[in-house]
């Protein structure tokens, strides 16, 4: 399906494309790798190296180019070296032991394949066959002091996608020391965007941002070991008229849970240089001769089917060559979870009693959350004691999850295992285990330490408690937890070490146990990044729940997250983040819009909301495949002011399709909205589920009103649609 990546030896091009896209890079003055495009499909590259030449004054002149016309500071680069000649932000710094640095790594060679290469002890995007895409890898070598690097280029078949990543060998003779190795830097021409990006806070992950570009350096980044609530590792390059349904979007997404760094940066030319990668700030690697250094890798995407197309684009990715595994296209249950139900305040009997409710109302699984082990009645205490609770639990878990399966439910677990409690009895033989800087005194988050997973005896201790567990307890689902960030870090290879140590565990586990259902969580959403889909397939979004607030971080989610990964909850109101009272519909409807659980008592439902609950559980089974891996679009954004949020659900045959409108805050005599659904077919028929039958094309071109008027703040409309007949 045109998938193809050709070498021209004429115009010194490398063309990589598939039917949506092509990227071009030439080799510029024999050596240098320069960005020529990146868009729209063409069919053929005809023009080479085109770098504007005229007198750029002050500008510094690479020695072997005897005239003032070339320099790497105006170059749009694929991969730029520091301080030689481009004082832009550089992607590659390494030092000799004399702490000389600069460099620039100019062309050696290159090769062309079928697939794609793994990436060894990294989570990454894989091909089960390799006709799914194909791979470029440019060799880069610098004479003087011997380093090399492999600039991989993978162009994905159905998608618009590129993913990239760098591994670098030291050739030389000498030790070298890496002090930034990013893993991608692409130039574009221009400057006539608006910026997308994801920050956020605890309970209010992935806010949708869009600022036009302005000269200078923009940068988001972490320096707390994670990915954190802070920054998203996403950039977005939109056209300023791009909108959901149209118009160019790029995206830029580094498949990394640690320290990680994006700079978009505006020159005097208005060009803009966008990157990607390890956070250099704690970051330094040494290189001795023939030591090699794999970076994590970037998935760059361009649509110009608007922010949509961008989006669903990552789904696709991601769920079909990033998350692996039993559970991939599995659906996923509908969970009770007893966390905002209980605390830290129950028993074995509260368990039972919750999971016979539960089981009543059609929910499939049972989580058991925080503080069934160690001593651990609150937040101070027990971390890193992986052992049963008796005075919870008197009969242990083995006997509970039994029980729990005797009723027809799954069981999971709750753990947080790159945490320490100071009042544990793993601490009191181990203090040294916590990351720490020696005679400083230890920073706590939530009156807990991080234990360092780059040490090989701490990973085996955690390993060996986990899988005692395991082994004796029968576990269906996990949810892996991570609630503070590091501090009192030391420079060097720790931070990218631990993180090596951390895949390394995550990937025995999920080996070791295939049938467990692992879902990721950094207290809510801290941690839900690409890297970590590839252990884990869905994620807890965020600690956040009440179901107003809810539709602006799922609508952010879905930036680039696939719906099957996201975990979403019903809890009680008022809700116990921000007080607020939500009708059990429209928190109904909002979660359903994710991986559908309950985190709520279950013994305290009234009847009638009982009959609620087991509604929706029902509906939702019978859709939530549609629902967790149908095509996803956003439509109307709570983030614009229109005080409305929709979305839509389309199977990929467009047969069938799901549809959700919001409405926040009610006003009297307020306009009746039109709305305009997406993604169906114009050329379909449907029956809709509130009795109309419409085309597609209706449907979507000319809009519909609401069957009923909405009244009353935080209300939800829900309208199930399917396919009559072809018109
Ligand atoms: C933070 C998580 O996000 C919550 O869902 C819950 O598991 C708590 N941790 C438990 O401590």
């Amino acid at each position: 399906m045109n998938l193809s990546i050709i070498f021209s030896e004429e115009t010194k091009t490398f063309h990589l494309s598939n039917q949506l896209v092509s990227y071009v890079i030439a080799i510029e003055e024999d050596r240098y790798l320069a960005h020529h495009y990146w868009g729209k499909r063409l069919n053929k590259v005809m023009s080479g190296a085109d770098y504007p030449r005229r007198d750029f004054s002050h500008f510094a002149n690479p020695h072997h180019v005897d005239h003032r016309e070339f320099s790497l500071g105006t170059l749009l680069q694929e991969f730029p070296g520091a301080d030689v000649g481009d004082h832009r932000e550089y992607a590659y710094k390494y030092t000799d032991e004399k702490g000389h640095h600069a460099n620039q790594l100019v062309y050696k060679s290159h090769e062309i394949f079928k697939g794609k290469k793994e990436l060894e002890g990294l989570p990454h995007t894989y091909v089960t066959d390799e006709a799914q895409a194909e791979t470029l890898e440019i060799l880069v070598e610098d004479l003087i002091t011997g380093m090399e690097a492999t600039l991989s280029y993978t162009i994905f078949e159905k998608y618009p996608v590129i993913t990239r990543s760098v591994k670098f060998k030291n050739q030389g003779k000498e030790t070298l020391h890496l002090n930034r190795a990013l893993s991608m830097s692409v130039d574009f021409w221009n400057a006539d965007y608006d910026l997308l990006q994801l920050p956020g806070a605890w309970s209010r992950e992935r806010e949708v941002v869009r600022s036009p570009l302005v000269r200078g350096i923009h940068k988001l980044d972490s320096k707390r070991g994670t990915t954190s609530h802070t920054y998203q590792p996403f950039i977005g390059l939109l056209d300023p008229n791009t909108t959901e349904q149209a118009g160019d979007a790029y995206g830029f997404q580094f498949v990394y849970s640690g320290e990680f760094v994006g700079h978009v940066e505006v020159d005097s030319f208005s060009q803009t240089r966008i990157q990607l990668g390890i956070n250099p700030e704690h970051f330094e690697w040494t290189l001795k001769p023939e030591d090699t250094f794999q970076t994590p890798e970037a998935v760059m995407v361009y649509s110009d089917e608007g922010l949509n197309g961008m989006s669903q684009a990552y789904h696709k990715l991601y769920q079909n060559h990033l998350i692996r595994g039993e559970h991939q296209h599995k659906e996923r249950p509908v969970l009770i979870n007893n966390w905002e139900g209980t605390y830290f305040d129950f028993t074995e009997d509260k368990i039972l009693e919750m999971a016979e409710t539960a089981s009543e109302l059609g929910i499939e699984l049972f989580v058991l959350d925080d503080g069934w082990f160690g001593k651990r009645d609150d937040d101070t205490t027990s971390l890193g004691d992986w052992f049963i609770d008796r005075a919870k639990l008197p009969n242990g878990l083995k006997k509970l999850s039994e029980a729990i399966h005797d009723k027809g439910m799954q069981f999971g677990l709750w753990f947080e295992p790159e945490m320490i409690s100071e009042e544990s009895e793993l601490y009191k033989k181990h203090p040294d285990w916590a990351i720490h800087t020696p005679n400083r005194p230890l920073s706590r988050g939530r009156h807990q330490l991080v234990i360092d997973f780059s040490r090989k005896e701490v990973r085996e201790n955690i390993l060996a408690q986990m899988k005692k567990i395991l082994d004796e307890v029968p576990i269906d689902y996990i949810k892996w937890d991570y609630n503070r960030n590091m501090t009192e870090l030391t420079s060097g290879e720790m931070t990218h070490r631990y993180m090596l140590g951390l895949y390394e565990v995550m990937e025995e586990l999920v080996t070791s146990y295939p049938n467990i259902l692992f879902e990721s969580c950094s207290g809510g959403g801290g941690r839900y990044d690409p890297s970590m889909l590839y252990y884990m397939p869905q994620t807890w979004t965020s600690d956040n729940t009440d179901a107003a607030q809810r539709l602006e971080i799922q609508y952010g989610t879905t930036i680039t997250m696939p719906v099957s990964s996201m975990g979403a909850h019903v809890s009680a109101v008022p809700n116990h983040q921000v007080n607020r009272i939500t009708s059990l519909k429209m928190r109904g409807d909002v979660a359903m819009s994710g991986n559908l659980g309950y985190e709520l008592d279950t013994t305290k439902l009234t009847n009638d909301e009982k009959e609620t609950v087991k509604a929706q559980v029902e509906f939702y089974k019978k859709h939530r495949k549609l629902i967790q891996f149908g095509d996803f679009y956003r439509i109307l954004s709570p983030y614009e002011g229109t005080n409305q949020t929709s979305w839509i659900f389309v199977s990929e045959d467009q047969s069938e399709a799901l549809y959700s409108f919001f409405q926040i805050m009610d006003y009297a005599n307020k306009p009746r909205p039109r709305l305009k659904l997406t993604g169906l077919d114009p050329n379909k028929i449907y029956q809709l589920s509130d009795g109309r039958v419409l085309g597609g094309d209706e449907l979507m071109y000319r809009g519909i009103f609401l069957e009923t008027d909405l009244v009353g703040d935080y209300q939800s409309y829900q309208i199930y649609l399917k396919e009559l007949s072809e018109s």
